[in-house]
């Protein structure tokens, strides 16, 4: 039998129309319709790929389209991530102060744009700044263009990068000093080599990362605590690590990750119901967060809970242990902490 007569052809896609393609995308753009712009860049794919004409003029879609949604704010990545979290941390320096900008560090730096942060905190005058993550890097090439990104970013914006006492011509010196004609062709060790004693990204656990103890000036964590198994263990070995009167700041996602899949399945606060949850979530409520960076002796400068309505049957199925803690431990989905190292 010829399987093939049997088999329905797949209906040809119509021909690309590049012009009705970018007036919709356009179009949708300007309304401020980033999902939509993106659903129709996701539909024109078929026809994009089957027709043989023009096909660099079609990279150019699948190019540029791509970084229109992004700086639409779809998909945050390298100097627009960066830019918000960054001018944050600026704005808490300024609070606070630090003693000195010797080394930063980025516990948990993600496997995805390692350095962002660690290259702003060398522009402004680190004398090192490290990223430390037990996962690799997921992708040097894509990490290098986010990077190179970041780079010209900061550069041709300064004022949107300098922190206060930064002095722009060393901030400027210190950005050349980074390879752009390599990030830009995706190749990360290569943009890195001369910055490679100061801008390292470290393949590890925190611990054993080879810090110096009692060098850290300014350590941060976004999203990581949450995911510790050894919390007294870290925290004390980062308090070791960080000079007297050296500055942490530390967000941490209090939420169960299920309800990131938005499947309607579990809300931020169901796993506080169930008697076993994620591997690599501890579970840990903001008060005992909190706890176990006071016990190595970290003095507490700020703390900000993110406080959300519990669903009344998720909180009529908590856990005992959960159902005794406070209301602030019940409702919080995630904690902002500012935290010193006493002089
Ligand atoms: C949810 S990700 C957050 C990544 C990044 N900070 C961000 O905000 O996109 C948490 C990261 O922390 C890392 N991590 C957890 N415990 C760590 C430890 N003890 N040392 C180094 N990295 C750790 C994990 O490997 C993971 O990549």
């Amino acid at each position: 039998m010829n399987t093939q007569n049997n088999v329905p052809k797949a209906a040809k896609p119509a021909a690309f129309d590049e012009a009705a393609f970018k007036e919709t995308f356009d179009g949708l753009l300007s309304e401020g319709k980033a999902e939509p712009a993106l659903t129709h860049l996701l539909n024109a794919l078929p026809q994009l790929s089957a027709s043989k004409l023009n096909r660099k003029e079609k990279l150019k879609h699948l190019t540029f389209a791509g970084r229109m949604l992004q700086g639409a704010g779809l998909g945050k990545y390298g100097p627009e991530k960066l830019r918000g979290k960054a001018a944050n941390l600026a704005r808490m320096v300024k609070r606070h102060g630090l003693r000195s900008r010797r080394t930063f560090v980025d516990l948990g730096c993600g496997a995805h744009e390692p350095l962002a942060m660690a290259t702003y905190f060398y522009a402004n005058g680190f004398e090192n700044a490290f990223g430390s993550d037990f996962m690799p890097i997921s992708d040097e090439s894509y990490a290098a263009l986010s990077m190179y990104d970041v780079i010209s970013s900061m550069f041709m914006f300064p004022e949107r990068y300098m922190m206060e006492g930064t002095d722009q011509a060393d901030y400027l010196a210190r950005l050349r000093n980074f390879d752009a004609a390599a990030l830009s062709k995706g190749d990360l060790a290569g943009g890195l080599r001369n910055v490679a004693e100061q801008v390292a990204f470290k393949c590890c656990d925190i611990v054993e990362a080879g810090i110096a103890p009692g060098s850290v000036s300014f350590l941060i964590s976004y999203a990581v605590f949450e995911h510790v198994m050894d919390v007294p263990g870290v925290t004390k070995h980062i308090y070791e690590l960080m000079e007297p009167g050296g500055l942490g700041f530390h967000y941490i996602d209090l939420a169960d990750h299920r309800a990131y899949r938005h499947d309607g399945d579990y809300n931020e606060f169901s796993f506080l119901t169930e008697e076993t949850c994620a591997p690599n979530l501890n579970r840990l409520r903001a008060s005992e967060q909190i706890a176990a960076f006071k016990a190595v002796g970290f003095e507490i400068l700020e703390t900000q809970h993110k406080r959300i309505p519990v669903p009344e049957t998720t909180r009529a199925a908590y856990l005992p242990r959960f159902a005794a803690m406070s209301e602030e431990d019940q409702d919080s989905r995630a904690l902002r902490l500012v935290i010193r190292k006493p002089v």
